[in-house]
């Protein structure tokens, strides 16, 4: 499928396409940083190269989460758009269309698709019995059913899966469920479904996974699946759902996962319309154009078995290739917001200097499907040593040489250097060979090696030695020279990692943009610009306070909130924990101190500061049996250790939307024991009376676990 000439290779590349309900993260970025330094090495190949992608905007999250903040999906999903695509614009991702899967050209070509489908009998309708929320009016998706796990008894647990003892279920045994929007039990309710019939390609699929579309892996995980049976898939949800209406089929919508890779084609076929390019020769027949699909390997089942099957079933072409990779890991472990792990791309470019992580990822990424680990000391001094010490550095300590010495002149015929330009040149081979294969680690090692070798020239000339001689001027200039074509060299093979400085090194050496094939000829009799700075040694204290930052932010919104009111009256602080043990009944005893004045008589500044109030971050957060409102919280305050607290807050938040989250806790309440367990303390939120919502206290980002709130 490949087409022969490969020097006029025309490419057409994806990476998938981020869920527009959640802000973009480090883990994210190991695919678009890998996707575009593949493009972006195509492109300096001189081929032709097209990068799209798009915000995966449809599905019940979105719509909750839009009818939460009180504002219509459509609205919700342009803002976070914009947030996306300011975000990948400052790592440098060069998409050549960037798109939504809420558009019109996805529900034309969904539409497209799903009618040809059905017109060969590849769709049929069942009866589907699902959990109902009458109070919502709308079937619960499984992970809006929360309930206790019918295998291990663990409480609030997702209608899929226990994240206790990794069971999986249907949502109907799980026990004493509830509708995670409001609260309430959902009942049974059938209803029609459309299925894609999979199973109609077995035989097709079998021969694709093998025909090197994917990796091997990947095929040997996908085996697994044939073994089991492929089974017919589910792709209807019933209104009110943000999502594209079915044709013929009043209140049924494409599941988000039908028209998701579609978004694909969406925008690819924007950017055609927008660009006087023809869709067709990309999509519908597979000789004009190479297809390649980057994506990570939690959906790879989408991409390999559901995807080509709709395309072949549907009549169009291919993908050539999808490319699976791992997952980030962060200092060893799952990002994680209540280690403080959890690192948005926002808080990264706040503090730190974006190339740095295109070059780490680079460094370690390759075309297995493995999990890719930021240590951050190894971070540190892996671009310290590679970029600043041996790449920048050979343009450091030669530059100016030339600058001062010689107006900036390079030496009038390039010097006789023992072949070391010539082995740079013919390297190059190899180089490309392994950002081809998306041996992104090897490309680097190959590059570092040659730094080094530029190095040891650099050092074995020791031009500030030959600056001090006499009659050694042309030597000088030689030497500069030579250095300076060897790191012109070596940005060419680093550009497609580092795009901003190469853009500086353009400038710098006063040249044309430095493309693979101009790398042969060696500049001579040729006036650089002015030395830049290319490039800063990473500093530790940035991180720290990149971690710090990170740690400060409030979590996204929980997945299953209580509806938050459309209009908040501002309540009173109050003891939460007080006021819901009473209502749970489980403990009477009224604490002392915050509970004496209610907003009625006035104290004196002497008994306020009696009450110790400090900044705590929750650790954990779990419901407790026996308890419907209560949450059981772990809490770090700092100097003063770890606290546990019931606080009756369960209707607000989702235990896992609190782990991580700063609040603010009155310290030196005497213990009380309680039913559950001992409560060390009580933790301050605002509600309103009459109003319904309950609103955590937490103090502004930056504020660590044990200070002092006065
Ligand atoms: N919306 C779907 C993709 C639809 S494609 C037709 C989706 N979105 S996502 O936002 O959850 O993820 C986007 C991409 O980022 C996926 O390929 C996913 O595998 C990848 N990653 C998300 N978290 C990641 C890590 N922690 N590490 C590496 N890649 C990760 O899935
Ligand atoms: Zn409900």
């Amino acid at each position: 499928m490949t087409p022969s000439d490969s020097s006029n290779r025309r490419l057409l590349v994806t990476s998938a396409l981020p869920y527009a309900n959640g802000s973009i993260h480090l883990g994210h970025l190991v695919e678009y940083i890998q996707t575009d330094i593949w493009v972006r090495f195509h492109k300096l190949m001189g081929r032709e190269c097209l990068y799209v992608c798009a915000d995966d905007t449809h599905g019940t999250p979105i719509m909750i989460r839009a009818q939460r903040e009180g504002i219509p999906p459509e609205e919700l999903v342009a803002r976070m758009r914009t947030e996306h695509q300011r975000d990948f614009a400052g790592f440098n991702i060069g998409f050549d269309n960037y798109h939504s899967t809420h558009s019109p050209e996805n529900r034309a070509l969904a539409e497209e698709i799903y009618l040809r489908l059905r017109q060969d009998g590849h769709i049929r309708t069942a009866s589907v019995r699902q959990a109902y929320c009458e109070k919502d009016g709308m079937f619960l998706p499984d992970r809006f059913i929360r309930g206790i796990c019918p295998s291990c008894g663990a409480a609030d647990q997702y209608g899929d899966a226990c994240e206790s003892c990794s069971a999986t279920y249907a949502p109907t045994d799980l026990k004493e469920a509830r509708c995670a929007v409001c609260g309430s039990s959902p009942v049974a309710r059938d209803s029609d479904h459309f299925f894609f019939k999979l199973a109609d390609f077995e035989t097709f699929l079998k021969y694709w996974i093998r025909s090197g579309a994917i990796q091997e892996q990947m095929a040997n995980k996908l085996d697994e699946w044939f073994l089991a049976g492929l089974k017919d898939w589910d792709i209807s949800r019933d209104g009110p759902y943000f999502g594209f209406e079915i044709p013929d089929a009043p209140n049924k919508f494409f599941y988000v996962w039908l028209d998701a890779p579609i978004g694909y084609m969406a925008s690819t076929r924007h950017l055609c319309d927008r660009t006087g390019r023809d869709f067709d020769e990309i999509w519908r027949r597979d000789d004009r154009f190479e297809v390649h699909h980057f994506i990570g390997k939690d959906i790879y089942y989408f991409h390999t078995l559901f995807w080509p099957a709709m395309l072949h079933g549907a009549g169009f072409r291919l993908p050539t290739a999808v490319h699976a990779h791992g997952f980030l890991t962060i200092n060893g472990q799952k990002m994680s917001k209540s280690r403080g792990s959890f690192l948005n791309a926002r808080s990264y470019l706040d503090h730190l200097d974006p190339e740095y992580l295109r070059y780490y990822y680079a460094a370690k990424l390759s075309s297995r499907v493995e999990d890719l680990d930021l240590n951050l000391e190894d971070f540190t001094s892996r671009v310290n040593s590679d970029m600043v010490g041996k790449v920048v550095n050979i343009a450091s300590r030669t530059a100016g040489f030339l600058r001062n010495r010689f107006g900036g002149k390079l030496a009038p015929v390039y010097p006789e250097d023992g072949g070391l330009f010539d082995r740079f040149v013919a390297h190059g081979e190899e180089i490309a060979r392994h950002y081809e294969e998306r041996e992104f680690g090897k490309a680097m090692g190959a590059v570092m090696r040659l730094a080094e070798e530029a190095n040891r020239y650099v050092e074995q000339q020791s031009p500030w030695e030959l600056a001090k001689k006499e009659g050694a001027e042309a030597a000088l200039q030689a030497s500069c020279s030579v250095a300076l074509n060897l790191f012109k060299v070596l940005m060419t093979y680093l550009k497609p990692v580092l795009p901003a400085m190469a853009d500086k090194v353009e400038a710098f050496l006063n040249v044309p943009p430095l493309s693979w094939e101009n790398r042969v000829a060696p500049l001579a009799d040729h006036e650089i610009g002015e030395f830049k700075h290319l490039m800063a040694r990473v500093d530790p204290k940035k991180i720290e306070a990149m971690l710090t930052a990170a740690r400060g932010e409030s979590p996204p919104p929980p997945p299953a909130p209580a509806a938050a009111p459309a209009t908040q009256t501002k309540g009173a602080a109050k003891s939460v924990e007080k006021v819901k043990t009473a209502d749970s009944g489980a403990a009477k005893s009224a604490p002392a101190a915050a509970e004496s004045h209610p907003g009625g008589g006035e104290i004196e500044i002497p008994q306020f500061s009696q009450v110790d109030l400090r900044v705590a971050r929750i650790v954990a957060a779990e419901s407790v049996e026996g308890a419907d409102k209560l949450l059981k919280l772990t809490l770090d305050v700092g100097a003063l250790g770890t606290r546990t607290v019931f606080a009756g807050i369960k209707s607000a938040y989702a235990p896992d939307a609190l782990a991580g989250r700063l609040t603010v806790v009155v310290a030196n309440l005497k213990p009380r024991k309680m039913k559950f367990g001992l409560s060390e303390g009580m933790v301050l939120a605002a509600s309103g009376e009459g109003v319904g919502g309950l609103f955590l206290l937490q103090p502004d980002a930056g504020a660590e676990p044990g200070m002092r709130i006065k």
